[in-house]
């Protein structure tokens, strides 16, 4: 019976991880949060089957407690937002990078066969042409993009280094059920689905042209289980991306229609650090996992609604 370990577990991503890890049968799963924005109420369906540890990845020697005896972890914990990370770098630096390094520490040192890393799409930064390939330069330009950037580097010298296996996804703007909308970093479509639900417009930054490869939570959450099975991907770097790209105009009219209601946007200044289009080259994932996204973006949209519709 294989343990797997979710850091991040009652996280909007790392929940959907923790569903999906209980589809193998006989998997131990346990999933790590020190519930700063992770919800028990995410993994309510499935809690007696899990453990839900409530600690912080900062701390060396519960990691190491906890990840004994793991054949995987999953490292989904993290502070996201590119803004946030700008407004308050502090706490966004020590969560990213240096939890990082003791998620990664703590694997090594409890012997954990394999981590697989959340990264981001952030890491690219503005590429002279798209879809953004893998063997691109990195081009941060927030200080998130930077953490998520580091860590991706920290696996490849833990792979190599230290021989612990590891596989990064850089994942491009995942959204779905579960996305929490209620504060001011929150991710885009989670905080259209808020305005569509109270009839209020929504407010767009820049010119609404910028572009985004929206990717399905449970996509992702597949895939992130492919990555700690599959052979001859260990110390690689994958896109998890749907491989298309939609402005955010497009996206706010997809989502009028779909609800049948007419609410203009209210446009504002550029956010710093903002990133102007972003779409994943999916080629190599494709290549190395079974990796087929399922959930177009208009069909993610109408399941993401349907479900605030019901849970706001
Ligand atoms: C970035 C990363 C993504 C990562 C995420 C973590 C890129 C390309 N993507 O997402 O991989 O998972 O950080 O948080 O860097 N916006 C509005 N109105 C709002 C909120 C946002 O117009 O109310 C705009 C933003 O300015 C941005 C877009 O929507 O242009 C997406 O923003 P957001 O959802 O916060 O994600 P990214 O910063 O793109």
């Amino acid at each position: 019976m294989a343990k797997y370990v979710v850091t991040g577990g009652a996280g909007f991503i790392g929940s959907a991880t923790v569903r999906e890890l209980l589809r193998i049968p006989g998997a131990e799963v346990v999933a790590i949060d020190n519930l700063l924005s992770g919800k028990r109420a995410n993994l309510a369906e499935v809690m007696e089957r899990i453990s839900l540890v409530v600690a912080d990845i900062r701390d060396y020697e519960n990691m190491m407690k906890h990840f004994r005896g793991a054949e995987v972890v999953f490292h989904l914990a993290a502070i996201p937002s590119v803004p946030r990370s700008i407004t308050d770098p502090v706490p966004s630096h020590d969560v990213n990078a240096n939890g990082c390094f003791t998620v990664l520490r703590a694997a090594k040192d409890a012997g954990v066969r394999r981590v697989v890393y959340a990264a981001s799409s952030s890491a690219y930064g503005d590429t002279e042409t798209l879809p953004k390939v893998e063997s691109m330069r990195p081009l941060p330009k927030s200080p998130y993009a930077v953490q998520k950037l580091l860590g991706e580097y920290y696996m490849q010298v833990f792979q190599s280094c230290f021989g612990l296996e590891t596989v990064s996804l850089r994942y491009f703007n995942v959204y779905g059920p579960r996305q929490d909308p209620g504060s001011p970093y929150s991710g885009v479509i989670s905080v259209f689905m808020k305005c569509l639900l109270a009839n209020e417009a929504p407010t767009i930054y820049g010119d609404g042209q910028q572009t985004r490869d929206f990717t399905y939570v449970e996509d992702v959450a597949a895939l992130n289980v492919e990555a700690a099975h599959a052979q001859g991907v260990s110390g690689g770097l994958f896109n998890a991306g749907n491989g298309n790209r939609y402005t955010l105009n497009e996206v706010w009219q997809t989502l009028q229609r779909i609800s049948n209601v007419t609410l203009p946007a209210v446009y504002a200044g550029t956010r710093a650090g903002d990133v102007r289009d972003s779409q994943a080259d999916t080629t190599l994932v494709r290549e190395a996992f079974s990796y087929q996204p399922r959930v177009d973006l208009e069909e993610g949209l109408r399941r993401t609604l349907e479900w605030y519709r019901a849970s706001l």
